[in-house]
């Protein structure tokens, strides 16, 4: 087959134009059961092919038809040996990953940073983490990726862990070596999981940093969905190499997916997957250009920095991919938050992410040039503004990390453990049984399962006096926290 085909997408299309009557679900049976609003909005062509698992149409659970074929032509695009298509989003894949290497009690190497789906899999499967402190920036107050050092040290301390979790490339478009990482953990046996949910297109494009595929890695979770044209929800699982069994990944990606699988989504990674084979090359080319000439206007706005090459050259900042905007309004004395806002209201622009110093804007080959000339017009503004107020010299926040507490009951335990709450000031020495964290760097300070120091409730406590948010105790205004029960001896 061709990477021209899209055996699912067509196959679906044949299908809808035979037009044949249907005795099953979906009950809106080609929206005519449907509320006429929503209906007339989505239109026909949608709904013709919101079908399901019959005969002819094949069952991701047991692909043996269309949905196979599909998965083919992707693994060979992704320069995998198997794809497996995931309609629970990159998390669902990222839970497959650890589910498929880790059983209960044994370990698994993670960064400090990671997603909350990789916390749930590990709550889930009982496997122990251990965790790897990432990079932090603390001019742009962000957390890169491991180091290769900090990655080689961790392997010589668990060398009998089941699987090293990276994320490639961040959230911000940093990419470690993950070559010599893979290479290290391979050295190990222990096989490389990679987080990629923000890097599908890279795979496509020299200039951009090596895929997860392209380095040797185990497997990766890529949102197709994210950054290669395909609707929300819909990522793969890309697998490589004899570390792994295809037929466990198979087995448990299924374990953690709907019956009810959307060929809405199904047909929109096919679609995708042909759309990067065939021109991804020119596509991420075209957002490439867009993106560096959004980044030299940007960088002639007084008092506003979008991050580059000079970037690059320390442990965590391997390579990056410059699609993504990195726009530090430090210097303007406000917040990304600030901003973010201040453009929604002001000019309508939403953008990715938001931060103390930050704000992220993605450029996709979805963009025009007209778009990225508004957003330069807002902050030009924006700079304009305040360059009165940059005058006044405000103590920047230190953004940095305390060490990471003692792990004493697995996040799983920790879980399921009899818990109370306990004002938090008092809670030296006690298991925490939540998650606390600090944005920036968004990085945990406490995870289920650790011992509570004093160094770190001081850190979060300095954190909420300088006005940083901290996230995640139920009790949000932190007075209590959430530890496990301790039963006193009875005298
Ligand atoms: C680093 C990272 N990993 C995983 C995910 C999960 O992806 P999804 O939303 O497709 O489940 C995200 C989502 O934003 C993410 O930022």
């Amino acid at each position: 087959m061709s990477q021209n085909e899209t055996p699912l997408f067509t196959g679906l299309l044949n299908h809808a134009k035979r037009d044949p009557i249907q005795f099953h679900i979906p009950g809106h049976k080609k929206g005519r059961g449907m509320d006429p609003e929503f209906r007339d909005f989505i239109g026909e062509n949608a709904l013709s092919i919101d079908l399901i698992n019959i005969g002819p149409l094949d069952d991701l659970h047991h692909p043996h038809g269309m949905i196979k074929e599909a998965q083919q032509l992707a693994a060979e695009a992704f320069g995998a040996d198997h794809t497996f298509f995931s309609v629970q989003g990159t998390s669902g894949a990222i839970m497959t990953m650890i589910l498929a290497v880790c059983k209960p009690g044994e370990k698994v190497l993670v960064p400090r940073n990671v997603h909350k789906s990789v916390m749930s899999a590990i709550i889930f499967s009982g496997a122990v983490p251990v965790f790897i402190h990432p990079d932090i920036d603390p001019t742009l107050g962000i957390s890169h990726g491991i180091t290769t050092q900090s990655v080689k040290k961790a392997l010589e301390q668990h060398p009998d862990a089941k699987g090293l979790l990276v994320i490639n490339p961040t959230y911000f478009g940093i990419s470690a070596d993950l070559k010599e990482i893979v290479r290290l953990a391979h050295s190990y046996d222990i096989p490389v999981l990679v987080d990629e949910a923000h890097g599908v297109h890279i795979h496509f494009h020299d200039r951009l940093p090596l895929s997860a595929m392209q380095a040797g890695a185990d497997m990766a979770a890529t949102s197709v969905h994210k950054l290669g044209g395909s609707l929300t929800q819909s990522s793969v699982l890309n697998v490589r190499g004899n570390l792994v069994s295809p037929e466990r990944v198979q087995s448990i990606l299924s374990m953690m997916t709907t019956t009810s699988t959307s060929y809405i989504l199904l047909a929109s990674l096919d679609v995708a997957r042909r759309r990067l084979a065939t021109q991804g090359y020119e596509l991420a080319e075209q957002a490439i250009h867009l993106a560096e000439s959004a980044r030299r206007k940007i960088n002639e706005i007084p008092s506003i920095h979008c991050v580059g090459q000079e970037i690059l050259g320390t442990p965590a900042t391997y390579d990056f991919d410059p699609t993504k905007l990195i726009i530090s309004v430090k210097e303007l004395n406000i917040t990304g938050y600030d901003v973010e806002v201040w453009l929604r209201e002001k000019h309508n622009i939403e953008v990715e992410l938001s931060d103390l110093y930050n704000i992220l804007c993605i450029i996709t080959s979805g963009d025009r040039e007209e778009e990225v000339h508004k957003l330069i017009v807002a902050l030009t503004e924006l700079s304009h503004m305040h360059q009165e107020s940059i005058k006044e010299i405000k103590a920047k926040i230190p953004v940095s990390v305390p060490s990471i507490p003692v792990l004493s009951l697995s996040p799983r335990d920790a879980f399921y453990a009899e818990t109370e709450s306990i004002p938090f000031e008092e809670a030296t020495g006690r298991i925490i049984a939540e998650f606390v964290m600090v944005y920036p760097p968004g990085i945990p300070i406490f995870i289920p399962g650790e011992i509570i120091t004093q160094e770190n409730i001081d850190y979060i406590f300095e954190n909420i006096e300088a006005g940083l948010p901290v996230q995640g105790p139920e009790d949000e205004s932190l007075k209590m926290i959430r530890v496990i029960k301790e039963h006193k001896p009875i005298f």
